[in-house]
């Protein structure tokens, strides 16, 4: 044999070998699948029907995470098997406790599933997911997710209801800081990196079942009040709020969670076209889905259910399988079997597919298989844990502005003033949704700096005024401290309670006096840095026209100020991009970049064109923008071929260069625009990114392959499929900033 024949032959063996045990792993999952439906079998032929509505009820612990529902003992539920997943009980002994409980003291000994929101990390805690998505990197984004699960689950905790993977275009809407922006790309990326950290095999006790949620629409709040009404077509449903669904369930999520809002008139809790017919049978959901706190009872508030009894029969129907808080099903479902009006296999599906997370998880080979204390000492806010915080909360900052390259922060400065709420404030770093994150282990701003400026810069602090301060007794001392300082960092924004759940702002501006302060500073003629600290976008079109650099630092975590202070000295070149855009005023909202073409498009200095008469359409800071230290050029786009073939492909190509004197990352962003279609169509769509890294000078060819799959979209007939015609592609720094060029889909 020569040697390339030999080469042939050794990588033909390795192929077959890995054919093989794919096969192998295939036919062990098929059997493990098997294996376990029969024991879900064996353990519903033993229950009663009280028993099996019982695994559907879901209670609190006194850690309530919404309105009080019920003064019942919840252990009583737990003894006589009418209780299958508790949340909010969390520690390797508190859950040990209850789990005992139904172990040892429930007839059938069936262990509880024990779930809690760990929405931005366990102990140590990450970004909020809005940030993260900002950092376009989707390993990062699993590894946080990864690192969550592995603390949750050394604390006893089986499940986390996240992540949220709701769409949000309205910055009002509190919870979008909880979510991974307006784009339903780059959210089902994100969707299944965090499903994909959460969850990994699901077959060892340092995973924990993801919970994709709200399913769905929440984030269309109407007026982005929270809880409030949706009303969006079905195919806005079907482009921008379902996808991200998709993607964690085809990630594999194990739940969803049903929303709170109606959506078109049917309240998501009750809605059997979502849950049954898309969810359960389109998608082929084999997980379960649970409802959100109550919402199976606030049927009767939508008014679609006279009483508890129908708000159960609703619930059920529609394909809510366990119902968290609200009780009624344990308290009317069995009533409504004897009366013939609820099917008795729906119950027993439902089971069934709680009891089949309970096998997979391996609770009922050993129930306490998470409650272990030495892993709870040994696994939580780890040095690596933070370091990892740290390293995502770094690429999750934001550039906004950067004018005269006034950062990074000269090293010869002197003396630097920081002022302003944010600059030390450790519970703002950890925000909403703390998990069992200690808001005194947070690295402010304040001691990130200390720890970062070189010694011959000297740090003064003023705080200038409280988040939401109607006063400005404080200014006089915080503008005598600007005037004393070469430099002044401006730590601005929202306060801990300001973003997340039932949060939602009718004025995107920054609260209080606090845009009055940053004018008395900046009239000192200093420069000014300003640090955001944010789980929204804010109108900030006065800073950005009067502050020399503005930094998005979101709610970073629990090193929040070590990552902003690598960015300012300079350690880091900011490479975060906005995964939502940032409107001009709040009367601009919802402002999103893939909007739909109209009639009349803006045109500038035209009368009769789509436009406000008192500020521009667009936003003040686009999906995608991010600036860096240096400056990425962008050749123009080579394309492989303008036609593209139905079963072909063509390349499209940049040159992008690091054009200025430092090393960098950019997100290269790859949009596309069908340009005749029998629907109207975004005028930008975001298909795919490369994350590139370019030392100072180099120049990298990024290369995207486009493909008739991509051009799909749900025609007049709502089919999904790609037409002939030609397409717009755009590549850029930006969704804004974009090189342009036009191929076409042949017949
Ligand atoms: C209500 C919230 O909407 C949901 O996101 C959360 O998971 C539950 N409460 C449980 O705390």
């Amino acid at each position: 044999m020569n040697h390339k024949s030999k080469i042939g032959a050794i990588l033909s063996l390795i192929l077959f070998c890995s054919v093989l045990t794919k096969a192998e792993n295939n036919s062990k999952a098929t059997l493990e699948k098997k294996r376990i439906e029969q024991r879900v079998d064996s353990v519903m032929r033993l229950m009663t029907l009280e028993e099996k509505i019982g695994q559907l009820n879901q209670l609190s612990s006194s850690e309530k995470t919404g309105p009080e529902l019920s003064k019942s003992n919840n252990m009583d539920y737990v003894r006589k098997g009418l209780c299958g997943s508790m949340l909010n009980v969390v520690g390797a002994e508190m859950t040990r406790k209850a789990q005992e409980i139904a172990v040892n003291e429930s007839r059938l000994h069936i262990p509880l599933l024990f779930g809690y929101d760990v929405i931005h990390g366990f102990k140590t805690i990450f970004p909020v997911p809005l940030a993260e998505t900002a950092s376009w990197d989707m390993n990062l984004i699993e590894k946080s997710a990864r690192i969550a699960a592995i603390e949750t689950s050394a604390s006893g905790v089986h499940w986390t209801f996240a992540p949220m993977v709701d769409i949000s275009r309205d910055a009002r809407w509190g919870r979008i800081m909880e979510g991974a922006g307006e784009d339903p790309y780059l959210g089902s990326l994100v969707a299944a990196a965090r499903v994909r950290g959460f969850q990994e095999q699901l077959n060892n006790n340092t995973d924990i079942l993801a919970c994709a949620k709200h399913f769905v629409a929440y984030g269309a709040a109407i007026g982005g009040r929270d809880y409030n009404s949706t009303d969006i077509s079905e195919r806005t449903l079907y482009e921008t709020y379902l996808p991200p669904f998709k993607a964690a369930v085809d990630a594999g999520a194990a739940t969803i969670m049903s929303a709170f809002q109606d959506l078109n008139g049917i309240p998501a809790s009750g809605n059997e076209f979502t849950l049954r017919k898309i969810l359960k049978h389109d998608w082929n959901f084999k997980g379960f889905v649970v409802s959100d706190w109550g919402s199976v009872g606030e049927l009767i508030n939508h008014g679609v259910a006279k009483d508890r009894k129908e708000a159960a029969k609703m619930g059920l129907n529609s394909g809510v399988d366990m119902e968290m808080c609200s009780l009624t099903y344990v308290d009317e479902l069995a009533q409504l079997i004897r009366e013939g009006l609820v099917k008795k296999e729906l119950i027993s599906n439902a089971c069934r597919r709680i009891l089949r997370m309970k096998f997979k998880l391996g609770l009922f080979d050993d129930p306490y298989k998470y409650c272990d204390t030495e892993r709870e000492k040994n696994l939580i806010f780890t040095p690596q844990n933070r370091q990892a915080s740290l390293e995502i909360a770094r690429k999750s900052i934001v550039l906004l502005k950067n004018e005269n390259h006034i950062l990074p922060l000269d090293k010869n400065l002197k003396s630097i003033a920081l002022i302003g709420p944010l600059a030390d404030a450790k519970p703002e770093m950890i925000g909403q949704w703390p998990g069992k994150g200690e808001e005194d282990k947070a690295v402010t701003l304040f001691a990130g700096l200390k720890s970062h400026l070189p010694e011959n810069t000297k740090l003064v602090y003023a705080k200038g005024c409280q988040i939401d301060d109607e006063n400005e007794s404080l200014f006089d001392e915080a503008i005598q401290t600007a005037k004393n300082a070469d430099l002044v960092i401006l730590a601005l924004g929202e306060g801990k309670m300001m973003s997340g759940e039932n949060t939602s702002r009718s004025n995107l501006e920054l609260p209080g006096v606090q845009l009055d302060l940053a004018k008395a500073i900046i009239k000192t003629g200093k420069p000014v840095v300003v640090i955001l600290t944010n789980g929204r976008p804010l109108a900030i079109s006065w800073l950005n026209s009067h502050a020399g650099a503005i930094v998005e630092g979101w709610i970073l975590g629990t090193e929040a100020g070590n990552a902003l202070a690598d960015v300012l000295v300079g350690n880091i070149n900011p490479s975060g991009k906005l995964p939502v855009s940032f409107p001009v005023v709040t009367g601009q909202v919802p402002v999103y970049y893939n909007y739909k073409s109209t009639g009349r498009p803006y045109v500038p200095n035209e009368q009769w064109v789509t436009k406000y008469i008192d500020c521009p359409n667009d936003a003040l800071f686009p999906f995608g923008f991010g600036l860096s230290y240096t400056s990425f050029t962008y050749s123009d786009i080579k394309l492989s071929d303008s036609k593209l073939q139905p079963n072909g492909e063509i390349i499209a190509s940049v040159d992008v260069t690091n054009s200025g004197s430092i090393d960098g990352e950019d997100v290269v962003q790859f949009y596309i625009h069908d340009m005749v279609a029998q629907t109207t169509r975004p005028v930008k769509e975001l298909k795919d990114f490369k994350k590139i890294r370019l030392s100072a000078g180099e120049t990298k060819q990024v290369v995207f392959t486009i493909k008739p799959d991509e051009l799909r979209y749900y025609d007049a007939n709502m089919n999904f499929i790609a037409e002939p015609g030609d397409f717009k592609i755009f590549i850029g720094t930006n969704s804004r900033d974009c090189k342009e060029a036009i191929f076409s889909l042949e017949k």
